[in-house]
């Protein structure tokens, strides 16, 4: 259910002179620290304002636990249409993604069919609308250039692939790439791309365990495709997807260019990995020493955006022999989680999770979303740091049943709400099927209040 009078995003109006629907309290991380507040949330599911003491509403203390802004996840592959709902599916990998705190997922293209017209972006759109448990931003693929025009004013954000992987057989020729970014640049959306360069990938036999794959789709294919992307079109809204290293990180702080690194490829390497499919995944987990210099990066705040690119495939097929197996592995509920639980033993600053996980993503897809300030969705988590636990993929609620996170220490929220409505209670889902596709509207963050996180 819509809340009555829930405003869209761009009509900020006036919520702040009507009285409060009720109000939060507790310790919340707002304006760049935790401090004790009283959060009070408008009838339209806004945050009208943060102060210390209102009275005249109902009112919910957290005790010793923390309100958080929710998280958006730009990366996400729930596998509608084409996909085995027993695997994934919208309304499954929404509610993965509310019990990991997860309020906005970007939900990819690389679908069959690919997502790449309008007709089938309006059939995604209508798979949406009953299903999702959160809000769900929909990628395009700008596989037809006649599309384009169409897809730019319906589709959230592109989706470019410059490598083979699940779902996507032939990639644009990179010749094609600069007038495909000069057409894109045009068009205002946001433009994620899988920055692997395929003609760096050197032949060799079938690969027998996570090494071997590291070696079959090296870095160098990462650094190759920088040579393709950072020459891109002024304006381009680029970011590139699952960074690995660090020397890539270094070199699109220095462009200036937005990227993400998932939590796989900071806290697992192909050491760990072995043999096993689970951790198979594009591009592959790379050595420990690298991972251990990505997740510095991440720990100084140099790697802008977290994202799962949460990608499930059947038990059965990552059960096969690693060559044979699927690239790809669930991770939108474990994400926040995972570090989370990085924070409570000092590993990683609050602020540059947050930051992350909730600030810039939100602000990458133009949404007022993740952070606590006036004029934005009431869309928060309560965590509270002492109730860790192990990650087990039979308490996981992502059918494909399946973890490469097996008894990692993390730590789940206890509440998430979504415009002011719990969705997750005593870490129980709770929400309803009314999450909507949203659009970016790079001019209403202009317009909120302007708290800096
Ligand atoms: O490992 C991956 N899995 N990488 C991708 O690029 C695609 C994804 C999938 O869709 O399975
Ligand atoms: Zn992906």
């Amino acid at each position: 259910m819509v809340p009555p009078g829930r405003r869209k995003s761009g009509e900020t109006g006036s919520s702040a002179r009507e009285p409060p629907e009720w109000i939060l309290a507790g310790r919340a991380y707002v304006r760049g620290q935790l401090q004790p507040v009283e959060i009070a949330i408008g009838p339209d599911g806004r945050i009208q304002s943060i102060g210390r003491t209102r009275a005249g509403a109902p009112r919910h203390d957290v005790g010793d636990a923390v309100i958080l802004p929710a998280a958006t996840d730009l990366h996400v592959h729930f596998r509608e249409p084409g996909g085995d709902p027993r695997v994934e599916s919208l309304a499954s990998g929404t509610v993965e993604a509310a019990y990991g705190g997860v309020t906005l997922v970007g939900e990819m293209p690389n679908t069959r069919p690919a997502v790449s017209d309008v007709d089938r972006l309006k059939e995604k759109a209508a798979r949406v609308r009953g299903q999702a448990a959160v809000d769900v931003l929909l990628y395009a693929s700008p596989a037809d250039p006649r599309a384009l025009p169409g897809l730019a004013r319906s589709a959230g954000a592109f989706k470019i692939y410059l490598s083979p992987t699940t779902g996507v057989e032939t990639p644009p020729a990179p010749e094609e790439l600069p007038a495909l970014l000069a057409t894109l640049s045009k068009l205002g959306l946001p433009v994620s791309v899988h920055a692997e360069d395929p003609r760096a990938f050197p032949t060799r036999p079938p690969a027998a365990d996570a090494r071997e794959w590291d070696a079959a789709r090296p870095v160098g294919a990462e650094l190759g495709a920088l040579e393709i992307l950072l020459p891109g079109p002024l304006g381009l809204r680029l970011h590139l997807a699952h960074v690995t290293v660090a020397e890539t990180a270094r070199r699109l702080r220095a462009a200036g260019l937005s990227f993400e690194a998932t939590p796989h490829h900071l806290l697992l390497s192909h050491e760990v990995a072995g043999a096993d499919p689970r951790f198979k995944v594009n591009p592959p987990l790379r050595t420990e020493s690298e991972r251990a210099a990505l997740w510095e990066a991440f720990r100084r705040g140099e790697v802008p955006i977290l994202a799962s690119d949460h990608a499930p495939h059947s038990l059965e097929s990552k059960s096969d022999e690693f060559a044979r197996a699927p690239s790809g592995m669930p991770g939108v509920e474990t994400m926040l989680p995972l570090l989370l639980a990085r924070v409570r033993t000092g590993e990683l600053a609050l602020p540059v999770l947050l930051a992350a996980a909730c600030d810039r993503p939100a602000r990458w897809f133009g949404q007022p979303l993740g952070r606590i300030a006036p004029g934005h969705r009431a869309n928060l988590i309560v965590v509270d740091f002492r109730a860790r636990t192990a990650v087990s993929a039979s308490r996981l609620h992502a059918p494909c049943g399946y973890t490469a996170f097996e008894g990692w220490e993390a730590i789940f929220p206890r509440e998430h709400y979504r415009d002011g409505r719990p969705i997750v209670r005593e870490g129980e889902f709770v929400g309803g099927r009314d999450g909507e596709t949203v659009r970016p509207d790079f001019a209403d963050r202009g317009r909120v209040g302007s708290d800096r996180i």
